[in-house]
C-alpha cells in the first residue's frame, strides 16, 4: 500500500528514505505527476539516490505530512476529498495546531510526532546533519502503533512508539517557544540566550507565561520551562535554530504554530500572554 508524502522537503526526504528502507512504496503528493529525484547524503559518508514517484491521484490510505506547519492547511485542504476512511495520517512538524483549521473526516488515524533529527537541503541534495530521537503516538496515547507505523519504526534510527506523545509535544513546544523567537529577533545562535542579561530576561518572561499556561491545561505539568530551554541553549549552543534561518531567508515562520498555539490556548481560557503576544507580532507568519 502506498505511502503518500505532502512535503517532500529536508525532513520530508529523509522520512522517504527510511520508508524504501521499509520497502513501502511512496509518492510525493501536492507537487503534480512529476518524479522528484532526490540524493541524501550522510555525515559518515553515507549516500542513497531516492526517486520519488508523483502524484497518481489516487484514494490515500497513509499519508506522510512534513510540510511546513503554516504552509499545511493550504497543501492539505484539496487533498481531504481523496482520503479513505480510516486514512493514517503521519504529522511530522514542529509546532502545533497546523490541522486545526481543516474540517479532517472522523476517524482518520493521527499519529503525532517529533524529531530530533536534523535535515537540510541543496538542491537535490538532502544533507543529513543527524539522526537523533523521534518519538511517534497517538493523541490518546495508545500502547500500541497502527500496524503500518510498527512495521516502518526497525528501519527508522532513533525512532521509538511513545504512549505520552502530548506530554513530549508541549514540553518540546514550550522550550522552542522560547529558543525560536528570541534567537530569530536578535539574529544570534542558540547559546547567545545563556550570557545576555536582556535576552535571558526575555526568556524568562516567555517562559513563566508558557509554563502558567501549561499548569492550566495540564495540572501535573512539570514546569521549568527556564531551566529546559537554557540546558538545550547551552547544548545546542553554536546551532541556529529554524525560525531564526527562516527569517535571514526571508521566509514565513512558524511561529504561528509555536507561540501563536500557545495564545490561541490562553485566549480559549480567558488568560494573556504578553511575552508571546510580542513575539507573535514581531515575526513573519
Ligand atoms: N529540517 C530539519 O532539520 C527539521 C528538524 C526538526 C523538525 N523539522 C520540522 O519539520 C517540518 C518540515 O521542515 P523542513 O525543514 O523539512 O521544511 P522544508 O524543507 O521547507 O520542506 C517543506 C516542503 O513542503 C513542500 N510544500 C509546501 N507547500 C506544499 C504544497 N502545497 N504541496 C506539496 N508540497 C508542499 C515544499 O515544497 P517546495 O520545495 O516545492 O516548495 C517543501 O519541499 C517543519 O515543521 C520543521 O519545523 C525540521
Amino acid at each position: 500500500m502506498t505511502w503518500y508524502l505532502l512535503g517532500a522537503g529536508n525532513i520530508g526526504t529523509l522520512v522517504a528514505s527510511y520508508l524504501a528502507r521499509a520497502g513501502q512504496p511512496v509518492r510525493r503528493v501536492g507537487r503534480g505527476p512529476a518524479p522528484l529525484q532526490r540524493n541524501l547524503l550522510w555525515p559518515d559518508g553515507r549516500h542513497q539516490a531516492l526517486t520519488l514517484a508523483g502524484d497518481d491521484g489516487g484514494l490515500i490510505q497513509r499519508l506522510v505530512i512534513t510540510t511546513k506547519a503554516q504552509d499545511t492547511a493550504d497543501a492539505l485542504r484539496p487533498l481531504l476529498p481523496r482520503l479513505a476512511n480510516g486514512a493514517l495520517l503521519l504529522r511530522l512538524q514542529n509546532g502545533l495546531g497546523s490541522l486545526d483549521a481543516l474540517p479532517l473526516p472522523e476517524g482518520l488515524q493521527q499519529v503525532e510526532g517529533l524529531t530530533t533529527s536534523g535535515a537540510w537541503r541543496d538542491g537535490a541534495q538532502v544533507q543529513v546533519v543527524a539522526e537523533n530521537d523521534t518519538l511517534l503516538g497517538l493523541a490518546q496515547g495508545d500502547p500500541e502503533p497502527p500496524a503500518d507505523i510498527a512495521a516502518l519504526l526497525p528501519h527508522w534510527p532513533g525512532a521509538r512508539w511513545c504512549t505520552d506523545i502530548r506530554r513530549q509535544q508541549w514540553l518540546k513546544l514550550s522550550v522552542n517557544a522560547v529558543i525560536n523567537p528570541i534567537t530569530a529577533l536578535n539574529d544570534c545562535p542558540n547559546g547567545a540566550l545563556c550570557d545576555d542579561p536582556a535576552r535571558q530576561q526575555q526568556a524568562r518572561a516567555l517562559a513563566d507565561e508558557a509554563d502558567a499556561l501549561f499548569h492550566r491545561l495540564d495540572p501535573d505539568w512539570p514546569g521549568d520551562t527556564y531551566g529546559r530551554a537554557l540546558a538545550v541553549a547551552r547544548a545546542t549552543a553554536a546551532n541556529m535554530s529554524s525560525m531564526r534561518a527562516d527569517v535571514r531567508a526571508g521566509q514565513r515562520t512558524e511561529i504561528a504554530y509555536i507561540n501563536g498555539w500557545l495564545l490561541r490556548q490562553a485566549d480559549q481560557l480567558g488568560m494573556s500572554l504578553p511575552a508571546h503576544r510580542l513575539m507573535v507580532a514581531a515575526l513573519p507568519a
